[in-house]
Parts: structure tokens; C-alpha cells; sequence
């Protein structure tokens, strides 16, 4: 089945049970606005930056919690982590660059350094990545571990603060709304309960509304101050990844109920973004279907150059499900794969870099009719162009 056909069908299947507006919104009614892929962006030495500022969590997370007082749970400076790309660990949760690593590239940018790492103030003037691996829009996920959103968001007015000094008023105003703003965030708000054995106490919608109750809070705080061109990764399918998986003993099948709030989740943000896109004078937003790419691969890993859909490269257990990659966590024997291109996911938790590869390919260049659909209204490229 050619890939296109594959999605109609998902796409015609979802609209007749009429429910999900992210598919009807991709795939039926908007022209879209994409730019040009061949377009590169171009910035005469300082004066003319599109900076790229990141929030969220492991799916962006540069290195900040190689600075912060956590576990190795929530960090990935160790060996076998970064060995495909940077030869050595970074903090970042794959063999090699992420998806934000990716698109900076694309966008003629330097690597964006974490914003706890010392140094760096000069690249620090072309964007500075705040995500935290652990991270959640609530306070309590993973609550002492990790960087949550809105300490995130407190970091990022220290940088809004600083550039005021460094470019004057003026100046600074117009790099606040001429930046990128990329997050990811949510997966951690659910996936924290089935790995920590939580249960809830409210109704998993209710749960839902209060993750995307502070994410409104914090896009609201960023359009304040000055943002205006958003992007966001909506959250995959939580319960097929291997970690989650093997919670369910002789059972094979995903975890139903984290793929069911990541579903809700992912609902409510792309009604939540269409809606600020109708009621946010100059908001513009970029949302990327994680989930529907990352299924898609899974179920037809070679047609994406993928040998292993199922097993993550790096762990140990069943599908290598255990978060044990790189034998410093709490289980400490791993088993690594030869060659991480072929697979999808890295570790339990993460994909290999070639996933995030195809993913920032997507994000950057995607949202034409005649792809797979995953990304809208804008694409990444066409965020950074506007003036
Ligand atoms: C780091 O956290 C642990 C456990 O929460 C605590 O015992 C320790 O004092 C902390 N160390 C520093 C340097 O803050
Ligand atoms: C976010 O969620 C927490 C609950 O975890 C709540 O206490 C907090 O006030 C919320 N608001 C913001 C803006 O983060
Ligand atoms: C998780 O919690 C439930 C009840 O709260 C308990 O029955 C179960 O044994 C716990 N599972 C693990 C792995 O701790
Ligand atoms: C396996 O888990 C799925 C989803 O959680 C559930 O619907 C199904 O009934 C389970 N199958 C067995 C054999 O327990
Ligand atoms: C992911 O996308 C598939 C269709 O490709 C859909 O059936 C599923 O509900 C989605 N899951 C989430 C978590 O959004
Ligand atoms: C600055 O960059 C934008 C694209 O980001 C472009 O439209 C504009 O013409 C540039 N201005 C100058 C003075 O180069």
C-alpha cells in the first residue's frame, strides 16, 4: 500500500467518526502555506538572526540536565548516548542529534547550547535550548528531577532580559518576534504515571486539561513577552513505545490507556492552537503529527530504511524495554545494536537519531499536499522566513 493511500484511508476513517480535528484540519480543508523547501535562510552576520528557542522535554533536551542535581534516569551523558554523530554523550537521549539539532542546521544556525551550560554567550545570541529530559507541563512530573516547564519559561525571561542590555529595547523586541519558538511537552505528564505506578485521582480528560491548561499558561507568557511564530511536537503514541509496553505482562499489545491520553492530549492541543490561530492577533503556529509519523514507520519500517520497528538499539528485556542503556540507571546490564540507522527507537524511551533525521526533514520541509500530511498549517521553514 503506497503510503499516501494508507493515509487517506486513516484520514477518511477518522473523519466519519468525526472526531478528530487534527486529521480533518491536515488533510482536507487548509491550503496550505508551506514554504519552499530549496529556500535556505540567510542572515548577515548578526544583524538579521531568526533565533530558534526550545522548550520541553527529552525529545529537545540538549544537555540541560548534565548541569542540574537528578538522577541518571533523567540523564543520558554517558556512553553509548551521542555515539553516531558527536562521538561522544552530550545529554541528549539518542545515538546522535536530535530534531531540534536538525532544523537549526537547515536554518543556517549554530548547534543551540543548553542554557545551563557555561560559556557559549556568543552562540547563546542565536537561540538557547531550556528543555529538560523528565520534563512536564505539571510541576509534579518528576517533581526534583527535572526542569518543568515553567521554570523553563523563568529561564527563558532571563535570556529576554539580558538581550534588552546587550541590544537595546527596539532591537531585542524585534528578535523576540522574529524567533522560532519549538516545544515538546506532555509526553512526561502521562507516561510518568504508568512508570512511577501512579493512579490518578481525577479523570484522565480532566488530567489532560490541566497539562494543556499550563501549556495555554505558557504560550500566553511567551506572546507576551514578544513571540510569535510556534512550533510544536505533538506527543507519540506513548503506550507502544518498549518501556511502556512491557508494564503489561504476557500481553503484547500496546498500553491502552497512555496511547488513549496521548490521543486526548493531542486532540486538545491541536484544537487548542487552531483556536489562539483565530483569536491571537499575528499567532502563528507550526503543529508536527509525531504520532501519526512515528506509526507509519512502525508499520512500515522499510519503506523507511528501518530493519527494527519493534526492539529499541539499546537496553535489555523484552523489545530491550528496560531503561538500562548505558548500564549506569538502576538496571545495569544492556545490550547495544550494531547499526542504530536501522532501527526506530533508540532506547525504551527515545529515538535514533535517523528517526529524528526524517522527523526534522518533515517538520522543516512538510505540509505540501503531496506528502504525507503531518505537518501544519506552517511548516518550520515558512516560521522562519516571515519577517
Ligand atoms: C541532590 O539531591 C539529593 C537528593 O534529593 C540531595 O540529597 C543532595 O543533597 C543534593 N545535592 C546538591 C548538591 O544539591
Ligand atoms: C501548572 O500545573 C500545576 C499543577 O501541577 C499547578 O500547580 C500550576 O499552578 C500550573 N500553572 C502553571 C502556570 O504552570
Ligand atoms: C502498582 O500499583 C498497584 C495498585 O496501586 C499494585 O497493585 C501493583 O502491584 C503496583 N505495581 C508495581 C509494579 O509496583
Ligand atoms: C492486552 O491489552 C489490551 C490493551 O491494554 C487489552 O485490550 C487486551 O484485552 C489485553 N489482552 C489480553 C490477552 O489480556
Ligand atoms: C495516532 O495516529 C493514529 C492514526 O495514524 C490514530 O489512530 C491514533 O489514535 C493516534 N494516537 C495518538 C496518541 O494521537
Ligand atoms: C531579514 O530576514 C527576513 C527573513 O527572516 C527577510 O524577510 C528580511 O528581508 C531580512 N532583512 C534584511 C535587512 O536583511
Amino acid at each position: 500500500m503506497r503510503e499516501s493511500t494508507l493515509m487517506e484511508k486513516v484520514t477518511r476513517r477518522t473523519i466519519s467518526f468525526s472526531s478528530s480535528f487534527i486529521f480533518f484540519i491536515f488533510s482536507s480543508t487548509i491550503i496550505f502555506l508551506a514554504g519552499k523547501s530549496s529556500a535556505k535562510f540567510s542572515h548577515d552576520g548578526d544583524n538579521n538572526v531568526t533565533a530558534l528557542f526550545l522548550f520541553g522535554d527529552s525529545f529537545l533536551d540538549a544537555g540541560n540536565n548534565n548541569y542540574i542535581n537528578t538522577t541518571t534516569l533523567d540523564q543520558a551523558n554517558f556512553p553509548p548516548y551521542g555515539q553516531t554523530f558527536f562521538g561522544l554523550p552530550t545529554g541528549r537521549f539518542s545515538d546522535g542529534r536530535l530534531i531540534s539539532d536538525f532544523i537549526a542546521e537547515y536554518a543556517n544556525l549554530p548547534l543551540i547550547p543548553p542554557f545551563l551550560e557555561p560559556g557559549n554567550s556568543q552562540k547563546k545570541l542565536y537561540g538557547v535550548n531550556f528543555a529538560s529530559a523528565g520534563a512536564g507541563a505539571l510541576v509534579e512530573t518528576f517533581q526534583g528531577s527535572v526542569i518543568n516547564l515553567r521554570t523553563q519559561l523563568d529561564h527563558y525571561k532571563k535570556v529576554e532580559r539580558l538581550w534588552r542590555t546587550k541590544f537595546g529595547k527596539e532591537e531585542s523586541k524585534k528578535r523576540i518576534s522574529r524567533a522560532v519558538y519549538l516545544i515538546s511537552i506532555g509526553s512526561n505528564d502521562y507516561s510518568s504515571l504508568f512508570l512511577t505506578n501512579q493512579s490518578l485521582s481525577i479523570s484522565m480528560s480532566q488530567h489532560v486539561d490541566i497539562v494543556i491548561g499550563n501549556l495555554t499558561t505558557f504560550i500566553h507568557e511567551i506572546y507576551k513577552i514578544g513571540g510569535r511564530k510556534f512550533g510544536f511536537l505533538n506527543v507519540p503514541d506513548l503506550g507502544c513505545f518498549p518501556a511502556l509496553r512491557i508494564l503489561q505482562p504476557n500481553n503484547d499489545s500496546c498500553l491502552r490507556d497512555a496511547s488513549r491520553l496521548a490521543n486526548m492530549h493531542n486532540r486538545a492541543l491541536a484544537n487548542l492552537l487552531f483556536k489562539m490561530q483565530r483569536q491571537v492577533k499575528g499567532f502563528k503556529f507550526s503543529l508536527f503529527d509525531m504520532n501519526k509519523s512515528l506509526r507509519v514507520r512502525m508499520q512500515h519500517p522499510s519503506k523507511f530504511g528501518f530493519k527494527e520497528w519493534e526492539e529499541a538499539c539499546c537496553g535489555t528485556g523484552k523489545w530491550r524495554g528496560v531503561f538500562s542503556c548505558g548500564g549506569k540507571r538502576i538496571v545495569k546490564e544492556y545490550k547495544l545494536c550494531e547499526n542504530p540507522k536501522d532501527y526506530i527507537f533508540w532506547d525504551s524511551l527515545h529515538l535514533t537519531q535517523n528517526t529524528y533525521n526524517q522527523f526534522a526533514n518533515l517538520i522543516w520541509n512538510g505540509g505540501h499536499k503531496s506528502d504525507s500530511l503531518v505537518v501544519g498549517p506552517y511548516n518550520i521553514n515558512k516560521l522562519f522566513q516571515i519577517p
